[in-house]
C-alpha cells in the first residue's frame, strides 16, 4: 500500500479517465491525495465517474475532450491549470481500438485509431508541456501502451503501430525535456480483466482463454495492477526514473519470447 499523502497537492490530467484502467488510476491518484481531471468524449460518462469519486471525497472534475482536436485537448488542459492552480501529471490512456484484419482495414479505420493514440498522445504532451516544466514536484508524463506494440499485432496494425510510436515519442521527450524536471514513461499492461479492451479484443474474439495461458502468471491483470504502476512512475519513489517502459503484464511478454 502506499502512504495516504503520496500524490497529496498533485494535479492530474487523465485522458479517459471516466472508463476501464483509466478511471481506476482516476480513483487511484485521487485517494492518494491527487486532484483529477478527468478527459474524454462521452458527458454522461464522464458525470458518473465523478459522481463516484466525489462521494469517494476525491477532488475531481471532468472536461469533455476529443484528443484528436489539439485545440480541444490545449483548451482542456489549460482549463485544469485555471481551475486547480497547476498541471503535474498527464496521463495518455484514452485509445480507440477494434479487431480488424489489415486486408480489410480502410484508411479511415486506421487514421482513426492513430488518431486517438498516437495523435492524442502528442498533443496531450505538447498542450501540457509549459504547465508542467512549472511544476513545483517536477512533471510526469505517463502513456498507457502494450507491449504488442513491440512484439506486432496482427489483427490490430492501427494500434500497434500507435503504441509503438508512443512509446519512440515517449523516449524521445525523456530525453528532450529531462532537463525541463519532466519524466516521460510508458507502462505496457498485459490483458487486464474487466476492461473494454479484453472484451473487445479477446472475449468477443474467443481468445480470452488463450491470452491467459500466454501469461507466465496464469492469469488476466486487475486494474489496480496497472493504477499501481501508476502511481509509483507518478510519485517521488520514481523521481530518478525517465525514458522507462514498465512492463506489467503478468509475464505474458517473457513467456512469449522465452517459450
Ligand atoms: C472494421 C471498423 C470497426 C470494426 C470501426 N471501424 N469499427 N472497421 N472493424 N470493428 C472503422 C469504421 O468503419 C470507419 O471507417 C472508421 O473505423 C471510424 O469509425 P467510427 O465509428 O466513425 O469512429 P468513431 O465514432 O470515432 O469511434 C472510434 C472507434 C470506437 C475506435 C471506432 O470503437 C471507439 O470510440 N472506441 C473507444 C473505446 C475503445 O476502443 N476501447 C478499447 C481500448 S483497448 P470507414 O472507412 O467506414 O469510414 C486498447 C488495447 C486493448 O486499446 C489491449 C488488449 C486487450
Ligand atoms: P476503455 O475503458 O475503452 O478506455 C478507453 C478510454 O478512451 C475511454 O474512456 C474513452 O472514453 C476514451 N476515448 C476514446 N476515444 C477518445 C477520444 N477521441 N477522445 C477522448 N477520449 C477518448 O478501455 P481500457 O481497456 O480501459 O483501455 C485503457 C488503456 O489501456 C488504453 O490506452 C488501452 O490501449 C490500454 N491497454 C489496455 C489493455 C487491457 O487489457 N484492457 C491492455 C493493454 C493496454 P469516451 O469513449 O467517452 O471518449
Amino acid at each position: 500500500m502506499f502512504k495516504a499523502d503520496t500524490l497529496e497537492g498533485r494535479v492530474a490530467f487523465i485522458t479517459g479517465g471516466a472508463s476501464g484502467i483509466g478511471m481506476e488510476i482516476a480513483e487511484m491518484y485521487g485517494r492518494l491525495g491527487a486532484t483529477v481531471m478527468l478527459a474524454s468524449r462521452n458527458q454522461e460518462r464522464l458525470d458518473a465517474a465523478v459522481s463516484i469519486m466525489a462521494g469517494q471525497g476525491i477532488k475531481v472534475a471532468a472536461t469533455r475532450t476529443d484528443v484528436r482536436d489539439y485545440d480541444d485537448v490545449k483548451s482542456a488542459i489549460d482549463k485544469t491549470v485555471k481551475q486547480f492552480g497547476a498541471l503535474d501529471i498527464l496521463v495518455n490512456n484514452a485509445a480507440g481500438n477494434f479487431h480488424c484484419p489489415t486486408a480489410e482495414l480502410s484508411p479511415n479505420g486506421w487514421r482513426t485509431v492513430i488518431d486517438i493514440d498516437l495523435n492524442g498522445t502528442f498533443y496531450g504532451c505538447h498542450a501540457a508541456y509549459e504547465h508542467l516544466k512549472r511544476s513545483s514536484f517536477g512533471g510526469s508524463i505517463i502513456s498507457i501502451i502494450t507491449m504488442l506494440g513491440v512484439s506486432g499485432w496482427p489483427g490490430a496494425a492501427h494500434a500497434a503501430a500507435a503504441k509503438s510510436g508512443i512509446l519512440a515519442l515517449s523516449r524521445t521527450l525523456a530525453v528532450e525535456w529531462g532537463e525541463d524536471n519532466i519524466r516521460v514513461n510508458t507502462i505496457s499492461p498485459g490483458p487486464i480483466g474487466d476492461t473494454e479492451g479484453v472484451r473487445r479484443m479477446y472475449q468477443e474474439t474467443g481468445r480470452e482463454e488463450l491470452e491467459r495461458k500466454k501469461t507466465a502468471l496464469g492469469h488476466l491483470g486487475r486494474k489496480a495492477d496497472i493504477a499501481n504502476a501508476a502511481v509509483y512512475l507518478a510519485s517521488d519513489l520514481a523521481s530518478y526514473v525517465t525514458g522507462e517502459n514498465m512492463v506489467v503484464d503478468g509475464g505474458r511478454w517473457l513467456k512469449y519470447v522465452a517459450a
